[in-house]
């Protein structure tokens, strides 16, 4: 007797040694590759009872209103934003993400863009293998250690931010949407985002993306900064206003910025390419051997969940 394996719909490749171990015991239908979803899905979406997607590739509410069976959402990642959360919640799909296993690596790069913007660590690389250094001198940068860390969103990848951020002798403020009350005293609470970005020689976003909190960092916010500080974005693109942001740089109102998100990722504005005085990543906050196993791993144990006991382990909704 053949018993027929649980079906998903996979908005996008994820990594392939997850997309592996999944096939032995789920058929996948590989979304991206398919020309027309709509009518790939009217003639094989009635028996798909799961997406698997990731903070990069999201769901509809088109793409869950096409999918009759559709029982669960489970998403690769802790941000959330491309999914329609709301439009699930109305259709009764709970949704899964992978939260807390990737906050050490989230903040290790949000120090890593912090020293390399303000040390001009990617600058110096580049000059060292210009062949430049035996005829020129190399420019100074600003010391980190004993600065003000601003940190705009004290989840629990802010405060990693935080305790590292101390390790380097910084004096650590944040805004919120309202203190935390679990946060050590030493962090001073700031209510007024303006006054933090005023405040704060190092601006480090690590706020959710979504409609909430879009161009949350505008041309007055940037404008707020001390003309020496830098902007660090590990959250998502869309949290700041990116014309602004080239404008505010181009204009050096502000020292500088490490970006590891992009409003329209993975094209980033030709202005920045140019600038000696931004470090750009290509999204990659996450993206050590041991936390993408770990997301993946948990990924799994909700997919399997949801399958085995009708139950996910770290429910969205
Ligand atoms: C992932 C991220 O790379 O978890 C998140 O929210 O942005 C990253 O860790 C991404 O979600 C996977 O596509």
């Amino acid at each position: 007797m053949t018993t027929s394996l649980p079906e998903l719909w996979m908005a996008g490749p994820l990594a392939p040694d997850l997309v592996a171990d999944l096939e032995t015991r789920y058929r996948i239908h590989r979304g991206w590759t398919i020309e027309d979803p709509a009518a790939y899905l009217r003639e094989h979406g009635a028996n798909i009872r799961a997406i698997a997607t990731s903070g990069r590739f999201g769901a509809t509410r088109e793409r869950m209103e096409q999918l009759p069976a559709l029982e669960a959402i489970i998403s690769y990642g802790v941000g959330y934003d491309p999914i329609d959360i709301d439009a699930a919640r109305e259709l009764g799909i709970p949704v899964s993400n992978t939260p807390g296993v990737l906050d050490d690596c989230v903040a290790d790069t949000a120090l890593a863009l912090m020293l390399a913007v303000s040390r001009r660590i990617s600058q110096a690389d580049r000059f060292v293998r210009s062949g430049a250094w035996p005829t020129t001198g190399f420019p100074l940068g600003q010391r980190m250690s004993g600065k003000r860390c601003g940190i705009v969103g004290m989840g629990n990848i802010g405060r990693q931010i935080a305790q590292r951020a101390e390790g380097f002798g910084m004096q650590v403020a944040y805004h919120n949407r309202r203190p935390r009350p679990d946060a050590p005293a030493q962090y001073r609470y700031v209510d007024d985002l303006k006054t933090l970005a005023s405040e704060s020689d190092y601006l480090v976003l690590v706020v959710p993306g979504g409609a909430a909190t879009r161009h949350m960092i505008d041309a007055d916010v940037l404008a707020a900064m001390p003309g020496h500080a830098y902007l660090i974005n590990v959250a998502r693109g869309t949290v700041v206003d990116e014309a602004a942001l080239v404008r505010a740089l181009q204009d050096t109102r502000i020292a500088g910025a490490g970006l590891d998100v992009f409003e329209h990722e993975p094209e980033v504005p030709a202005a920045l390419l140019t600038m000696d005085n931004v470090v750009l990543l290509p999204h990659i906050a996450s993206g050590t051997h041991e936390t993408r196993q770990a997301m993946a791993d948990l990924f799994t144990a909700n997919l399997d969940g949801w399958f085995r006991e009708r139950r996910l382990v770290t429910p969205v909704v």
